[in-house]
């Protein structure tokens, strides 16, 4: 599986975007996507907290031919086998299979697990199309084992959905219904402590980026029982999510009604569907937005033995 000697693999910066970019829009015909979007999942940095970010290039006199993404989060003892390409006529000559081993060759010690894809916080896909039917060979190959699956759901966004009345039977009930601020900073950095963690508010700050604020809050008594958010990334896709309500608020028909609020911003952003990715409760979906299953993805993971 070695690649050609005359292969020069190297760590890629963001001047080199604009050739990743032709590369991987056609070696990526399942997707499209501009080179901004490439460039967010790539080189922008976003990412969980802890979590590093590379880019492997393969290139024959100075031309890319290859790229390969490694992402590293060692205090989660996790790293992850992001966005990869290889050019056509650069196939099944060992380039892909020398990105990843470079690319994962000095992993820190604490790494124990390779994940496909699912990046937290900043992903292309939430697994592997399986129709991308060269990769899945490439990561069987490489000793990736699928362990489960997922999809995303397309949203319709024809027609507005309409929340007074149930925002006026939550009011009834003491609960609060509205876009969240830069002022609910504090709010969210508790609210997220207590109940659902440090992606997710790292998520919400995304969502707290745009204008308007893309997050919208429950509230109970002042304090943050439910959130759902779009646009953390992959805007152009019209991307929602996440959300959450805690345990004890749930069961009232809070979920629904944030949910409405993202999608008539996506609407009202200029999208005709919103993709609810990486799901979760489908009925939900079906039932409060009419949602299809659109995208399937296999997941796939490796343990790798401790580096000495
Ligand atoms: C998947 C892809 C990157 C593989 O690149 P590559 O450089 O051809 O892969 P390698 O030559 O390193 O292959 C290593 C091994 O993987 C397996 N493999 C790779 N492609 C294969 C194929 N088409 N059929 C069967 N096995 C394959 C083989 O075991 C191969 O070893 P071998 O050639 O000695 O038998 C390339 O096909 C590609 O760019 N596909 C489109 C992009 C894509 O699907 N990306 C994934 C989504 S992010």
């Amino acid at each position: 599986m070695a690649a050609q000697t005359n292969t020069l693999i190297r760590i890629a910066t963001r001047d080199n975007l604009a050739e990743i970019y032709a590369l991987a829009r056609t070696a990526l015909h399942l997707d499209t996507f501009t080179a901004e979007l490439l460039d967010e999942k790539l080189f922008a940095g976003w990412c969980c907290p802890d979590t590093e970010s590379r880019v492997h290039v393969a290139e024959i006199g100075g031309h890319t031919i290859g790229f390969l993404q490694s992402v590293l989060r060692p205090a989660a003892a996790k790293a992850w086998l992001g966005l990869f390409a290889v050019s056509a006529e650069h196939r099944r000559r060992g380039v892909a299979a020398t990105l990843y081993q470079t690319a994962f060759l000095d992993v820190p010690r604490e790494i124990s697990e390779i994940e496909v894809l699912a990046i937290p916080g900043n992903y292309f896909a939430p697994g592997l199309d399986p129709r991308y039917t060269e990769a899945h060979c490439l990561v069987e190959r490489l000793g990736f084992e699928r362990f489960n699956d997922c999809v995303n759901l397309t949203a319709p966004l024809d027609s507005r959905f309409e929340t007074a009345d149930e925002e006026t039977r939550l009011a009834a009930a003491g609960i609060e219904v509205r876009r969240a601020a830069p002022k609910d900073r504090d709010l969210l950095d508790r609210f997220f402590d207590e109940q659902f963690g440090a992606d997710w508010r790292y998520e919400a700050e995304l969502a707290l980026d745009n204008n308007p604020p893309a997050l919208h809050l429950a509230l109970r008594d002042g304090q943050v029982i439910a959130f759902s958010a779009h646009s953390t990334q992959n805007r152009e896709w019209g991307f929602f999510g996440p959300m959450g309500t805690t345990p004890a608020a749930r069961g009232h028909g809070i979920g629904r009604v944030l949910l409405w609020h993202c999608l008539n911003d996506l609407r009202d952003a200029g999208h005709r569907t919103g993709v609810i990715p990486w799901v979760g409760p489908i009925a939900f979906y079906q039932q409060w937005a009419n949602c299809r299953v659109d995208r399937v993805f296999w997941r796939y993971r490796r343990t790798i033995e401790p580096q000495s």
